[in-house]
């Protein structure tokens, strides 16, 4: 199979950056009230914000990815990534990622900065090989929305 095309991803996009994050994140997103479109539509709305989508081959091209990014002057945060479960261990989030990296750094910013739940094993992996390191701890930061314990966040780094 060819690889997934990245693109950049603008207010019109707004309702399928919304389904990618309602169907990659689940627990894994602080709060249990996921992203509507209005509130991606919002998010894109702020000056310096920027998104990207990951669209696999087919007619028409399915979207397989996301991200979304925030401006933070030195440090831009990384607010959300996630990689359908079918097309996972591709490469595609290192490709997004890679892509969030290159507009931070356009935009001036000299850190890339995010939350990641202590016990997402598969996110944590990714980010340490990607060059992220420990910067903090957010306690917790992930509300269940089930009544289980809410769960800490670390806080993640990377030098641009
Ligand atoms: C974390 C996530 C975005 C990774 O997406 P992905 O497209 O599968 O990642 P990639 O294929 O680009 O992986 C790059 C490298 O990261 C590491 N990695 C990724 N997933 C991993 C896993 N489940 N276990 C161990 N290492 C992993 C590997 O080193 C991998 O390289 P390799 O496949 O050559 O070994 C994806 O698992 C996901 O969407 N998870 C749910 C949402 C989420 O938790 N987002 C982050 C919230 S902070």
């Amino acid at each position: 199979m060819s690889a997934a095309s990245i693109v950049a991803a603008g207010p019109a996009h707004a309702a399928v950056l919304a389904a990618l994050h309602a169907a990659t994140m689940g627990e894994n997103a602080p709060g249990a009230e996921g992203w509507s479109t209005a509130w991606v539509a919002r998010l894109l709305a702020l000056p310096g914000a920027f998104a990207f989508l990951a669209l696999a081959p087919g007619e028409p091209p399915e979207p397989a990815g996301f991200a979304l990014c925030l401006p933070g002057g030195e440090a831009c945060d990384l607010a959300a990534i996630g990689v359908l479960a079918g097309r996972r261990r591709a490469g595609i989030a290192r490709r997004l990622l890679a892509r969030c990296e290159d507009g931070a750094r356009a935009a001036g910013a000299r850190r890339i900065m995010l939350e990641v739940a202590e016990d997402n094993a598969a996110a944590r992996a990714f980010y340490a090989g990607a060059g992220f390191r420990a910067a903090g701890r957010r306690r917790g930061y992930y509300r269940a929305s089930s009544g289980a314990a809410a769960r800490d966040a670390i806080v993640l780094s990377k030098e641009l």
